[in-house]
């Protein structure tokens, strides 16, 4: 099983950024931490992060044809972006929506998700660690 891990706008900031609210452990560590929950579990993983709608659109096109699942924290783009939500129903993989926050309970404008629509299962308000359930829940789904 491959998958395929994205990661949107300031994400990369993630350590610096607003660490009440995303925490303190920084980008490299996610990708280490879910690296070694993916190595344990037999699941090859590869990791995307950009700031830009296109890039992150040109990933997700990427994935058709070699990605098993998609694991995607649109971040800010989750509340404006139609593209990123076309782009999953384009290449129909099985996608998980994941938030470090708990959206849910923001401001207004982060209730809207487009993405939302083409996606398996939403995984808000976990911290880092909701990227872990979002891998357990695509490797049962490709279980079956
Ligand atoms: C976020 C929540 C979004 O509203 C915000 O724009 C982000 C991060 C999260 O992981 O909690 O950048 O997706």
């Amino acid at each position: 099983m491959k998958l395929l891990i994205i990661n949107g706008p300031n994400l990369n900031m993630l350590g610096i950024r607003e660490p009440g609210i995303y925490g303190k452990e920084n980008y490299e560590t996610l990708v280490k931490m879910i690296g070694d929950y993916c190595t344990k579990k037999g699941i090859e993983v590869e990791f995307y992060q950009s700031n830009h709608e296109g890039d992150l659109v040109d990933a997700i096109q990427g994935a058709y044809g070699k990605m098993d699942g998609i694991v995607i924290n649109p971040a800010a783009y989750t509340h404006t972006s139609v593209a990123l939500l076309d782009a999953v129903k384009a290449v129909g993989l099985p996608t998980v929506e994941v938030h470090i926050s708990d959206v849910s309970k923001r401001e207004d404008f982060r209730q809207i998700s487009y993405i939302r629509a083409a996606c398996v299962q939403t995984i808000c308000g976990h911290g880092t660690k909701g990227y872990l359930a979002a891998i357990d829940y695509l490797e049962a789904h490709y279980a079956g």
